[in-house]
């Protein structure tokens, strides 16, 4: 159990963050607390990597099983290394070519970061993430910053402060408001500790970029137990759940089960049907941009059920799409 303590929300410019509100927050993390910060993803819930008693209040804050390791976010490519057993030329070419940005390597890990930020693997994952906020904040604290998505474990990670503040409010020290995140879902994973390198979890940087700079694995559909180390871990099945359940089916049979309501909610692309449908860009970057505020809106709803429209295609941009709403609906209960 974590006490129960006031967590502050302070607000800072998006684009050019005021650092001596900024100050504040690196000054909880020096001294080893729980900062929730906005990246052009989601919202990250960060304290110092290198410290074992902060890494160990993330897992507590979120109750996250600690078979599920972290991903360190740094501000440079040199802290990067730092944090590398062996930084491999796959790790190097993509990192010159998507960082900052939503693209988290998995290599061998050094011993600067404790065996508990990565779950006891022999890998560190590592990002740059392409957020004014949190690069100022890596820099003022002076030290790489573990930082999972800032929710509950298995439920919808937060692109804003609200969201942070509804799911771990009283659990964390402070949180960083910098309105809503960019991106929308969680970056690119992928593992270059083999050649060729594999994709973990699909990002909005899509399988067609990443092979433009190395050569990738084939696919392949991972989900392991929670009770192991995870080769591949958050890619347990009930990942990225809203509290409703939720179904995903093909338009005519939204169609069909919009006309019979009752108890339900709808997510759609495209044009408005009479006001009941809560609508989502049809271009993947919106729809990924808005997909987590929707799951955060109807979670808290008393509605049931959740009905989604197929959007896209499920190539390019929308695989990292798929692959979250597949998630959420294949939730059991
Ligand atoms: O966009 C993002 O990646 C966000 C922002 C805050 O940076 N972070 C994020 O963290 O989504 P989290 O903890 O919710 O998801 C990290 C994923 C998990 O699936 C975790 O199991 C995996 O990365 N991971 C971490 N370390 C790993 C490792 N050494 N090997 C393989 N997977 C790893
Ligand atoms: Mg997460």
């Amino acid at each position: 159990m974590t006490e129960e303590k006031k967590t502050r929300i302070i607000r800072v410019n998006a684009d050019e963050p005021e650092l001596e509100i900024l100050e504040e927050a690196a000054r909880v993390l020096r001294e080893g607390g729980l900062v929730a910060f906005p990246t052009e993803t989601v919202y990250g819930l960060g304290a110092l990597a290198e410290s074992e008693r902060a890494v160990a209040k993330i897992f507590a804050a979120k109750n996250r099983p600690a078979t599920n390791p972290l991903i360190v976010h740094v501000a440079t490519l040199e802290e990067a290394k730092t944090l590398a057993g062996h930084w491999p030329q796959a790790a190097e070419d993509l990192a010159r070519a998507f960082w900052p940005g939503p693209l988290t390597l998995v290599v061998k890990k050094s011993d600067r970061i404790p065996a508990a930020a990565c779950a006891g693997l022999d890998t560190v994952a590592i990002r740059m993430p392409a957020h004014p906020v949190a690069l100022a904040l890596i820099e003022l604290v002076g030290a790489p910053l573990a930082a999972p998505s800032a929710n509950p474990y298995t439920r919808v990670s937060p692109t804003t402060a609200e969201h942070v503040m509804r799911g771990l409010g009283g659990r964390i020290d402070m949180i960083i408001d910098a309105g809503p995140t960019s991106s929308g879902v969680e970056s690119a994973l992928v593992s270059v500790v083999e050649n060729p390198a594999e994709i973990l979890r699909p990002g909005m940087i899509d399988r067609k970029r990443l092979s433009g700079i190395v050569e990738l694995a084939s696919i392949k559909e991972i989900v392991v137990e929670d009770s192991r180390p995870r080769p591949s871990p958050g890619l347990s099945r009930n990942h990225y759940s809203p509290r409703p359940r939720v179904r995903l089916v093909e338009r005519e049979e939204f169609l069909d089960l919009l006309d019979r309501g009752e108890g339900r909610e709808f997510i759609g692309v495209g044009e408005d049907d009479e006001g009941k449908v809560y609508h989502l860009p049809p271009d993947p970057s919106g729809y990924a941009r808005g997909l987590y505020k929707a799951f955060h809106h109807f979670d808290r709803s008393d509605v049931e059920e959740i009905i989604v429209e197929k959007p896209g295609d499920d190539s390019g941009a929308w695989t990292a799409i798929y692959d979250r709403l597949r998630r959420a609906s294949s939730k059991s209960r």
